[in-house]
């Protein structure tokens, strides 16, 4: 694995060898992705060997330009009315952290989308990404560069120290600015589907469109296939078991002092910290803090990186307290709810 720099003639690089069908990890504003060729099965087959990803757990197609969306995406097989949502969604919240899963066009490999007739596409607003897929073929398959299961990577040492050897080049820009992933869409049927939670609020979306639905609790088909991809309940989870909690919880908790061993608690905002006992670090015990005046868009960007650190320390449990059920405190909620839950499918997987 080679390191490249945000520099042009870095992108330049990063751009060719994704033409030559390698892999190359880049920033998004989101998380970092594992970059590949979209149209090309030798790339689309080395991300899901690198990730040791399931194959029906179908990837994303990055574009830089709005009109690289009609080479993947067959958007006259859509009635009207979701046509026109579509149109809306991607002209006002593209680029950004939005990704809109659509009819596919035939062209596009299978190997990327897990044999369904749906593709899921985003326009990235980071600029480093809009080069380096621009560079490119202008359709750049990504999931996030983790080991899949895995925290998702905000900086190039996670990628560096989880998938180093699997990858061919990163280009390394510090840390991403959101910190969560995308918000999922199904605009395939209506109503419109919420399928995962992320960096663009719902809020702003059913500002647009009006309401759209929650996926519902997560269902996994025997197998261990979920009914929508990807949406595995164990997912996103760090090393450590982590025990979610609300902030009454968190509170009494810490008071009870039942923690048996080594622990980390990991609080949402600096006010409840400041209200449990429990503001010092002990050698048992590490104390961290998502955002200390307590601001979901903060918390997010620190989210990922701050439960890489956590596991470094190898410590018994984490308790984490739950973020406001708002804005991006919704995607948080989510991903630490997944974390918590300790699954045969994730620990077969990581
Ligand atoms: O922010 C992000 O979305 C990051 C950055 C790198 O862009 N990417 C990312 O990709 O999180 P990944 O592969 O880790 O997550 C993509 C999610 C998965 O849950 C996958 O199952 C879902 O999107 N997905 C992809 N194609 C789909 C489809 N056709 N139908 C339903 N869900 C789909
Ligand atoms: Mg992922």
């Amino acid at each position: 694995m080679k390191k490249l720099s945000s520099s042009d003639a870095d992108l330049h690089i990063a751009g060719e060898a994704l033409k030559a069908g390698l892999l190359v990890a880049f920033p998004t504003e989101t998380v970092y992705g594992l970059g590949g060729d979209g149209f090309n099965r030798y790339s689309l087959a080395r991300i899901f060997e690198a990730k040791k990803r399931p194959r029906f757990d179908p990837l994303i197609i990055h574009i830089a330009e709005m009109d690289a969306l009609d080479r993947v995406v067959h958007r006259d097989a859509l009635p009207f009315s979701l046509r026109e949502k579509t149109s809306v969604l991607s002209e006002t919240l593209w680029p950004g952290p939005l990704t809109l899963v659509l009819p596919k066009r035939p062209e596009v490999p299978d190997l990327a989308t897990s044999g369904l007739n749906t593709v899921a596409v985003r326009f990235p607003s980071h600029p480093v990404a809009q080069k380096v897929i621009a560079y490119s073929t202008c359709a750049v398959a990504a999931p996030s560069a983790n080991p899949f299961g895995y925290l998702s990577p905000t900086r190039a040492e996670h990628i560096e120290e989880l998938l180093g050897d699997e990858i061919d080049f990163i280009v390394d820009a510090g840390s991403t600015d959101i910190g969560i992933e995308s918000t999922v869409l199904d605009l395939t049927q209506e109503p419109v589907r919420l399928l995962r939670p992320g960096g663009m609020p719902r809020e702003r979306i059913e500002e647009l469109i009006g309401k759209i639905e929650d996926l519902g609790n997560i269902r996994e088909a025997p197998t261990g296939a979920p009914q929508a991809p990807g949406m595995l309940s164990s997912h996103y989870a760090p090393k450590t078991p982590l025990v979610l909690l609300t902030r009454d919880e968190m509170l009494r908790r810490v008071v009870s002092g039942k923690d048996a061993g080594p622990c980390v608690y990991l609080f949402f905002d600096g006010k409840t910290r400041e209200e449990s006992d429990v503001i010092t670090d002990t050698v048992d015990r590490a104390i961290f803090t998502l955002s200390e005046r307590g601001d979901c868009v903060e918390a997010a960007a620190n989210l990922f990186d701050l439960l890489h650190r956590i596991d470094r320390l190898s410590k018994g449990v984490i308790y984490a307290q739950r973020a406001p059920e708002r804005g991006l405190g919704t995607a948080i909620n989510d991903r630490l709810s997944r974390a918590s839950v300790r699954g045969t499918v994730q620990r077969g997987c990581i």
